[in-house]
């Protein structure tokens, strides 16, 4: 199997072009096929248009690294301190993993691997206690990978629909110093 190590970089406002082109790039090919092609393009629109995407960028404590390799970006993660999942989440410094893609040619490389491990070394190093994310309850690729890392379902779900496709998320998540 290939192994790429990638160079994880902070996305900065003036990225949002390429973000956006990536985020949507990638949500489409995890996407396509499970809802109607009108949901799916009304939300690729509202959700990865370059002005949001720039807004979102512009908030220091919304943060997003690219993986790139030869100087293009191939991947990305999106974190944030957050405790907005399940109404539990509230008991602790919980740590969100909001969103993890990577370009299709990239899958089984190693690249998804170096942006998790990025993603626990920054949890590690500022003591959180849990974190956690939510996934398609469909998507068994992913939730295979982030079982790979520790995460295991909450118990807790929630509605993530595309448009007007109903799709239900369930939240995983991990306890820093074990169960
Ligand atoms: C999820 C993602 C980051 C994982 O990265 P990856 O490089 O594909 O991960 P890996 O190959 O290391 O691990 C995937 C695991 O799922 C397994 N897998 C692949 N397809 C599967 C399927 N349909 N059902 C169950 N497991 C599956 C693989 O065999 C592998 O497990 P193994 O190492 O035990 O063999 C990447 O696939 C991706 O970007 N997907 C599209 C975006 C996405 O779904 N993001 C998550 C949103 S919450």
């Amino acid at each position: 199997m290939i192994r790429i190590q990638p160079k994880i970089r902070r996305v900065e406002p003036a990225d949002a072009p390429g973000l956006a082109r990536l985020a949507a790039e990638t949500f489409f090919d995890t996407f396509n096929g499970t809802c109607a092609e009108e949901d799916m393009e009304g939300y690729l629109e509202a959700t990865y248009s370059v002005e949001r995407v720039r807004q979102e960028l512009s908030n220091p404590d919304d943060m997003f690294f690219f993986a790139e390799v030869d100087g293009v970006p191939v991947g990305y993660i999106r974190m944030k301190e957050d405790d907005e999942g399940p109404p539990i989440m509230k008991k602790w410094k919980a740590l969100e993993c909001g969103r993890l893609y990577v370009k299709k040619e990239f899958h089984k490389t190693g690249v998804s691997q170096a942006l998790m491990d990025f993603f626990m070394e920054h949890a590690e190093k500022n003591q959180y206690q849990v974190v956690w994310l939510s996934v398609w309850e469909f998507n068994f690729r992913a939730q295979r990978f982030y079982s790979k890392y520790g995460f295991v379902p909450s118990g807790h779900s929630h509605p993530f629909p595309i448009g007007n496709t109903p799709q239900t998320d369930i939240y995983l998540w991990k306890f820093m110093n074990g169960p």
